[in-house]
């Protein structure tokens, strides 16, 4: 008897949203170590920093049976505390398997700076990896300087707001779709 293979399991659309729950929490936190640790070999074998004690996660969930399966994105956000309405997202991450295939990474982007917009926030900065400034052009953010961070060529660059309107649900988010293979 001939089995034909079953082909692996594709989720076909994804929510971005705040990480609420304990475990989405621990996921955001395992991808980061994944991709910044691991991957890149920025930090040794942990990427937290104080930023983390007041920062909000987000993450980007793969829906299996239109349930919430795993953590495939994640980025985090936080205010200046000296400074109210300046907002920075940073440590955005989508897993290699997922690059490409669902505007995770616009998607993330897009919840980081309208949810912080809807919370009071006048100008929103990220330090941005060099091989990365063309998506963020992409997504209408401005260059304002260019500087090395952790060894690394990066570039401070802030969003456009206008582009961005509020977001007043982000614990809801929004869902992007695979794109047609
Ligand atoms: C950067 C990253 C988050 C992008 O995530 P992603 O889910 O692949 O991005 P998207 O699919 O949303 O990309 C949106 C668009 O930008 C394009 N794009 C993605 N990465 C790009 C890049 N580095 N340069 C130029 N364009 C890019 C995509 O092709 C897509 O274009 P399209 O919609 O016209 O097809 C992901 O590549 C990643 O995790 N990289 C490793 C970690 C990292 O570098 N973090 C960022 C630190 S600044």
């Amino acid at each position: 008897m001939i089995f034909d293979p079953v082909p692996p399991y594709r989720p076909s659309h994804f929510r971005v949203k705040f990480a609420v729950e304990p475990w989405e929490r621990r996921a955001c936190a395992a991808l980061r170590r994944q991709v910044f640790c691991t991957e890149q070999g920025i930090f040794t074998d942990d990427d937290r920093d104080a930023v983390d004690a007041h920062a909000i996660p987000i993450c980007a969930l793969s829906t299996m049976g239109g349930e919430a399966d795993a953590v495939v994105g994640t980025v985090r956000i936080h205010e200046v505390a000296e400074r109210p309405g300046e907002w920075w997202g940073s440590r955005l991450a989508v897993a290699r398997a997922f690059r490409g295939t669902a505007a995770l990474g616009a998607g993330l982007i897009q919840v980081a700076v309208a949810s912080a917009h809807a919370r009071g926030c006048t100008r929103f900065l990220a330090h941005v990896q060099e091989r990365n400034v063309p998506l963020f052009e992409a997504l209408h953010w401005a260059r304002l300087d260019a500087v090395d961070l952790h060894g690394l060529a990066h570039h401070l660059m802030q969003a456009d707001l206008s582009a961005y309107p509020p977001m007043h649900d982000p614990e809801h988010g929004l869902v992007t779709f695979r794109r047609a293979a």
